[in-house]
């Protein structure tokens, strides 16, 4: 039953130089599996026992690798793929916008991810126990001492000659260290069937009872008035209306708040004699229709509306504003033009609001009257 293997030889040593010496014999001797006990970190005995650099930096590649690669992943599959919506006119997949949350993915996966990785694979837990732990080996080089210990493993391994070895690096205290054979295969007790169980059993009644407690016994219907309300949900079916969607298109004629409907698409004549233009010439009016006019309407009109472009032809330039025929224009022709657009000239409507799309054409009557006064306007 009890059997005991051997799991190395350790010798104590007393001073800290003492213990560099030793390692850099051992690493002359070509002892591979051996390890130094100090009770505090030693300056130079990593370059002395030849200590490659941890791996523990490959655990953290992998993992925020993994991190920025699943989370650009997760963003891509949903942003582009599932639901394309468009945002801000942003392009489905706008990856300056997905740096931060990619940058916290990969700061997240890779600090939980090295810490598990070595407490799992380094330290080897669940396996809590080593067969150095409660010898009086450890109890002093974790005090005052510096120990080596050469480990079984080790292939050059062999009782004597290990004990001749560590005696000739000046170490006292000599002692093989044995364990018993049942740790090998230990098992920690949490992996136990039986423990399992008990947790997965705890788990179910412990849950069970606060269910049945807080909304069985303890409930009390605050009030159900907006629970049970007859009304109908965005994106879910209904019975009540007979197309089954809950949601409706606006009836016909449905005037959204805040506008006014334009009753003359397509129709510039009749909105040329219908519409007036409501909009006062003032200082302040002209000004803001001067704005206007210099940012949407310069560019293909020009400053003075002559129709001198600076497109450099990348449009057709348009016709002089101070012509016979749209200075005989009344204002709500011209409204009809910004509106509707007319042949190659787009609509401006989404552009300037009502009230600033009169304020334009004052300014441009201002225009016009300039470049042709009237001997009245002299005087
Ligand atoms: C992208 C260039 C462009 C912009 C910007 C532009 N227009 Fe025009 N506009 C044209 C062209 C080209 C025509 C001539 C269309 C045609 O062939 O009938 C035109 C025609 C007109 C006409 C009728 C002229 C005529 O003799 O038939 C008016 C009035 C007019 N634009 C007003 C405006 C106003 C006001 C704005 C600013 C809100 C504006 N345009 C912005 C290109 C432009």
């Amino acid at each position: 039953m009890n059997k005991e293997i051997i799991y190395g030889i350790t010798g104590i040593l007393d001073k800290p130089d003492d213990v560099i010496n030793a390692a850099k014999k051992l690493e002359e001797a070509d002892y591979k599996k051996y390890d130094i006990h100090t009770p505090y970190p030693l300056h130079g005995i990593d370059k002395a026992m030849r200590l490659k650099p941890s791996p523990l930096g490959y655990f953290a590649l992998a993992f925020g690798l993994t991190g920025a690669i699943t989370g650009l992943f997760i963003m891509w599959l949903t942003m582009s793929q599932l639901y394309p919506q468009i945002i801000s006119g942003k392009p489905f997949f706008p990856l300056p916008a997905l740096i931060p949350v990619t940058f916290e993915i990969t700061v997240l996966l890779a600090s939980v991810g090295t810490v598990l990785s070595m407490l799992f694979f380094l330290f080897k837990l669940p396996n809590n126990s080593h067969p150095l732990h409660d010898t009086d080996y450890m109890k002093k080089v974790s005090a005052d001492k510096f120990g080596v210990c050469i480990e079984a493993k080790d292939v050059k391994f062999d009782l004597e000659e290990c004990r001749k070895f560590l005696e000739s690096i000046n170490c006292h205290t000599i002692e093989p260290i044995y364990y018993p054979e049942e740790t090998i295969n230990f098992r920690p007790k949490i992996f136990e069937t039986k423990f399992v169980m008990f947790l997965l059993a705890a788990a179910f009644l412990v849950s069970g009872a606060t269910y049945v407690l807080l909304n069985k016994l303890m409930f009390v219907e605050p009030f159900n008035w907006m629970m049970f309300q007859q009304r109908l949900d965005a994106q879910y079916p209904t019975k009540f209306f007979k197309d089954g969607f809950s949601m409706r298109t606006p009836i016909e004629g449905t005037v959204a708040r805040g506008t006014t409907p334009y009753l003359y698409k397509g129709n510039p004549e009749k909105a040329g004699t219908e519409l007036v233009n409501p909009i006062e010439a003032t200082k302040e009016n002209l000004a803001v229709g001067k704005a206007k006019f210099d940012t949407y309407c310069s560019p293909c009109h020009g400053y003075q509306g002559n129709g001198d472009a600076r497109l450099n032809g990348q449009f057709p330039n348009p016709p002089s504003l101070h012509s016979e025929k749209v200075r005989n224009w009344t204002d709500g022709r011209i409204y009809a033009v910004i509106m509707d657009g007319q042949n190659s000239m787009p609509s401006y409507a989404s552009q300037i609001k009502a009230e600033d799309r009169w304020k334009v054409i004052n300014y441009i009557r201002t225009l016009q009257r300039a470049l042709n006064a009237k001997e009245e306007d002299l005087k």
